[in-house]
């Protein structure tokens, strides 16, 4: 038996996984939830033959997917895919997402990007009415990182969001590093009066390689419940 935060995510990994069709070429996310995903796609290809090849966003989830049997390619190798499927630390009404908890947003964005279409899956822990409880993860390079930092809180300050406290992410007592070899910078934001425009400053920043706020890319939210049940936010 399944803990019911555990049948929330693979409830909402099986609705997403209703969209996968053979001959697709597919993004597959990262984090507990995209675990149910890959785990379910996997007994899918055994049970059914179901042809589909995988781009994979992060080492972890290569990693998992190798393991399981699930073919993959590299995004280089496939230039576009037809679908993503990923989780998310937060979604709003309009299904902008912060991603990046995992510390993997950037690899993250740019396979939703490539992807024709995006599906979230989550559960009811993850919807807010406004973005912004969970830390906002910054990727920047390494390189002169505080001034970075320091540029990161001048455009804070112009969105009313001044004064938020913002923290290098650690693992094992150094700087954490990404896929990618960059420092993640998590941004304590606690509500972002609009999420759009604070995107569209961090873009703009030298220093600053991705942030987590995925406006406009999802299509779709396959929510999954404590009682096994799912449903699609459109
Ligand atoms: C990884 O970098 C994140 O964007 C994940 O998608 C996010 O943290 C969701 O993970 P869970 O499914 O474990 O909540």
């Amino acid at each position: 038996s399944i803990s019911p935060a555990d049948a929330a995510k693979r409830a909402a990994a099986a609705l997403a996984l209703e969209s996968v069709e053979g001959g697709m070429r597919l993004g597959i996310g990262t984090g507990s939830t995209a675990v149910w995903l890959v785990r379910l796609l996997a007994e899918r290809i055994s049970a059914t033959g179901l042809d589909v090849v995988c781009v994979p966003t992060s080492e972890a989830t290569a990693a998992l997917a190798r393991e399981l049997g699930v073919p993959l390619a590299t995004l280089d190798e496939l230039g576009a895919l037809d679908l993503a499927i990923d989780g998310a630390d937060e979604f709003d009404p309009r299904l902008d997402l912060i991603k990046g908890g995992g510390g993997a947003h950037f690899r993250e964005k740019i396979v939703a990007a490539a992807a024709a279409r995006f599906i979230v899956i989550a559960d009811e822990g993850k919807r807010v009415p406004r973005l912004g409880a969970f830390p906002l993860p910054v990727e920047v390079v390494r390189f002169g990182w505080p001034a970075t930092e320091a540029a990161i809180r001048r455009a804070l300050e112009g969105l009313d969001l001044g004064g938020a406290p913002i923290r290098l992410r650690e693992r094992d007592g150094a700087p954490a590093l990404t896929d990618e070899g960059n420092y993640i910078l998590d941004l304590a934001l606690g509500a972002i009066p609009d999420a759009p425009a604070l995107a569209r400053r961090l873009d703009s920043i030298t220093g600053v390689v991705e942030h987590g706020l995925f406006i406009g890319m999802a299509d779709c939210v396959a929510l999954g419940r404590a009682d096994g049940t799912a449903g699609m936010l459109r």
